[in-house]
């Protein structure tokens, strides 16, 4: 395993030290997408019988918590979550969030919209003074991908269509790059408007409640506004 990986895993596990004392065996619980989540999911392995559920934010993960024999729900069935947990690609100290990486941002963001509180989980490299060199992925209708690709090069980008990824609602990514993030809510607010965005890879009208950062000496638990 490589470093960035190890730091993956201590933080993985940090989130199960974290999260698995303070279920209740009726909570459902809200699953990410990624590498980081992956490792989660697989340490959620022996306390299947702590909660009663959970939901996923793609079919790549919803897959890994059945093969463990995790139930996975419907979200129309599910009023609220205790927990989300999920990785990020950047995150700046208040915690708002890049995420999309994997294409799994929109129904990150729904299962996150549910959830009491939102643990994110990352390793070191994701931590950043100012939210863009990750470039940003905004979900578009396929039919309207190069419209929404000239509104976003007005608000000062540069997207890339990311060719050959279809999301999990049959849509397209734009990687928009060359993006420095001064006011993440308002950004995130402008990119919505858009006709024909599905969502945007900004986490900061709900971003993350707590952050478990995987550093080269420990895990570092960090709240808005407070952090490393
Ligand atoms: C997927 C995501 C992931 O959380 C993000 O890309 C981080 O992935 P990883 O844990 O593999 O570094 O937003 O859409």
């Amino acid at each position: 395993m490589n470093k960035q990986d190890q730091l993956k895993h201590q933080v993985a596990k940090a989130a199960i030290d974290y999260v698995v004392p303070k279920l209740k065996p009726s909570d459902v619980l809200g699953i990410g997408t990624g590498s980081t989540a992956n490792f989660f999911i697989d340490m959620l392995d022996g306390h299947q019988s702590k909660f009663k559920a959970a939901i996923a934010s793609s079919e790549a993960s919803a897959e890994r918590l059945k093969a463990i024999g995790v139930e996975v729900l419907d979200m129309n069935d599910v009023q609220s979550l205790a927990f989300y947990v999920d990785g990020a690609d950047e995150s700046n100290k208040e915690l708002h969030l890049i995420k999309g990486g994997g294409a799994a941002l929109t129904r990150e963001k729904i299962v996150a919209s549910i959830a009491k509180q939102f643990v994110c989980i990352a390793d070191e490299s994701k931590w950043v003074d100012c939210l863009g060199a990750f470039p940003l992925p905004v979900e578009v209708i396929p039919m309207a991908r190069e419209a929404v690709a000239r509104q976003l090069e007005e608000l000062g980008g540069d997207p890339r269509w990311r060719e050959g990824v279809i999301t999990d609602n049959g849509c397209d990514i734009l990687d928009v790059h060359g993006l420095k993030i001064s006011n993440a809510i308002k950004l995130e607010s402008e990119i919505n408007q858009i006709v024909g965005v599905v969502s945007n890879g900004l986490f900061a009208r709900r971003k993350a409640d707590v952050m478990l950062l995987g550093r080269e000496d420990g895990v570092q638990i960090i709240y808005p506004g407070l952090g490393g």
